[in-house]
C-alpha cells in the first residue's frame, strides 16, 4: 500500500510537469483528484488494509492528498496569472492610432499675422461690438440720413436704429469717443453684409480697421505705412498701386491694389484696402478739433486679404469647417 501511494505521488509528480494549459490540468484532476481517481481510489483501499497498519497508511494517504491538491492549485494559479498578464499586453503587432491635432484656422492665422505686422508698426489693437447703432455704423461716419453710399452696404437692421455692424468703421467712431488723441490702432472685428452669397462674397466676413490720429498726420505717411504693411505681408517685391477713390468719412480716399500672378494665368490688379485721410465732419462729430488734429483710417477684408495671399478662389470654403482643407495650412 504504501508503495502504491508513493508511486501514485511518483507519477502526479512528473504529469504535473507535463501540464501547460488549463485542459491538461484539468485531465490531471479528472486522473488524480476526481470522485473516481487515484486518490479516491487509495482511500477505498485503505479498508482492506490492517488494523496495525491503518494508523501510518492513513497518515502517508492524507500526506498524498494534501501534495496534490496543494500542487494542484499553484499550477492552476499560475496558470491563472499569465491569461491575465498576456491580457494587459499590448498587441505590438497592431497599426498605431493617430491622434489628430487642431490648428488654428487660415483666417485667425491671417488676422494674427496683421495684428503683428501693425503692433511692429505702433499700432495697439482696439475692438467694439458687432451689433452696433445705426449712429456710430453710419451717421457719425458722415453717411447723410439718405445718402445712397448706404446702399453699397446692404445692412441687417435689428431694429429701427440697431443693425449687425456693416463694417468696423464705427470702431473708429468708438475709440475717438472714448480717448484722446494721439491715437493710433486697428480694430478687427466680424462685419456682416445682406449679400447673395457667391464665391466672391459671403454674409459674413472679417475686417481689420486702422486709424492714426494726431496733429500733423499726412497722407504720405498714411501711404507709407501701407507700404510697409504690403511689403512684410505680402513679399518684399510686391507690386501695388493707390487709386483714388470715395467713401464718406474720408477726404481724400483711395484704394490700395496688388497685383496679383497666378501661376500660368494671366495676372491682374487686386483691391486689397481702402483709406484716406479723416474726414473734418467725422472728427467733429466725435469731439475732436479738426483744426488742430488730423488723422488717416484704412480697412482692409481679411478673408480677400487671405485668398489672396493662398490663392484660394472661392470665399465660401473659409467657413466650410472641411478639414480637407483646413489641414493644410
Ligand atoms: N469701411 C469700408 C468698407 O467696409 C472700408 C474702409 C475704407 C475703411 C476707407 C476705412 C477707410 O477706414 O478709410 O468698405
Amino acid at each position: 500500500m504504501i508503495n502504491r501511494i508513493d508511486e501514485t505521488r511518483k507519477s502526479f509528480d512528473e504529469d504535473l510537469l507535463r501540464v501547460n494549459d488549463h485542459a491538461s490540468l484539468e485531465e490531471l484532476r479528472i486522473k488524480y483528484l476526481g470522485r473516481k481517481g487515484l486518490v479516491s481510489q487509495l482511500f477505498e483501499s485503505l479498508k482492506d488494509v490492517s488494523k496495525e497498519d491503518k494508523r501510518v497508511v492513513g497518515q502517508a494517504l492524507n500526506q498524498l492528498k494534501i501534495h496534490t491538491q496543494s500542487r494542484f492549485d499553484e499550477v492552476r494559479d499560475s496558470l491563472k496569472n499569465k491569461d491575465d498578464i498576456s491580457e494587459s499586453i499590448e498587441d505590438l503587432s497592431l497599426s498605431g492610432r493617430t491622434h489628430t491635432i487642431g490648428s488654428r484656422h487660415i483666417l485667425t492665422q491671417t488676422l494674427d499675422e496683421i495684428k503683428n505686422i501693425f503692433k511692429g508698426l505702433g499700432f495697439s489693437v482696439y475692438e467694439g461690438p458687432e451689433l452696433e447703432s445705426d449712429y456710430n455704423n453710419f451717421e457719425a461716419l458722415n453717411f447723410a440720413e439718405d445718402h445712397p453710399a448706404r446702399d453699397m452696404q446692404d445692412t441687417f437692421f435689428v431694429t429701427d436704429k440697431f443693425l449687425l455692424r456693416t463694417h468696423t468703421s464705427p470702431v473708429q467712431v468708438r475709440l475717438m469717443t472714448d480717448k484722446k488723441p494721439p491715437l493710433r490702432a486697428i480694430m478687427p472685428g466680424k462685419v456682416f453684409r445682406n449679400e447673395a452669397i457667391s464665391a466672391k462674397s459671403y454674409c459674413l466676413f472679417h475686417q481689420v480697421e486702422g486709424l492714426y490720429v494726431d496733429t500733423d498726420v499726412t497722407f504720405a505717411e498714411l501711404k507709407g505705412t501701407l507700404v510697409a504693411f504690403a511689403k512684410q505681408f505680402y513679399g518684399q517685391d510686391v507690386k501695388y498701386r493707390f487709386r483714388a477713390s470715395f467713401f464718406p468719412f474720408t477726404e481724400p480716399s483711395a484704394e490700395m491694389d496688388v497685383w496679383w500672378q497666378p501661376k500660368g494665368k494671366e495676372g491682374r490688379w487686386l483691391e486689397v484696402l481702402g483709406c484716406g485721410m479723416v474726414d473734418p465732419n467725422v472728427l467733429i462729430n466725435v469731439g475732436i478739433d479738426p483744426e488742430k488734429y488730423t488723422g488717416y483710417a484704412f480697412g482692409m477684408g481679411v478673408e480677400r486679404t487671405a485668398m489672396l495671399k493662398y490663392g484660394i478662389g472661392d470665399i465660401r470654403i473659409l467657413f466650410d469647417n472641411d478639414k480637407r482643407f483646413l489641414t493644410q495650412f
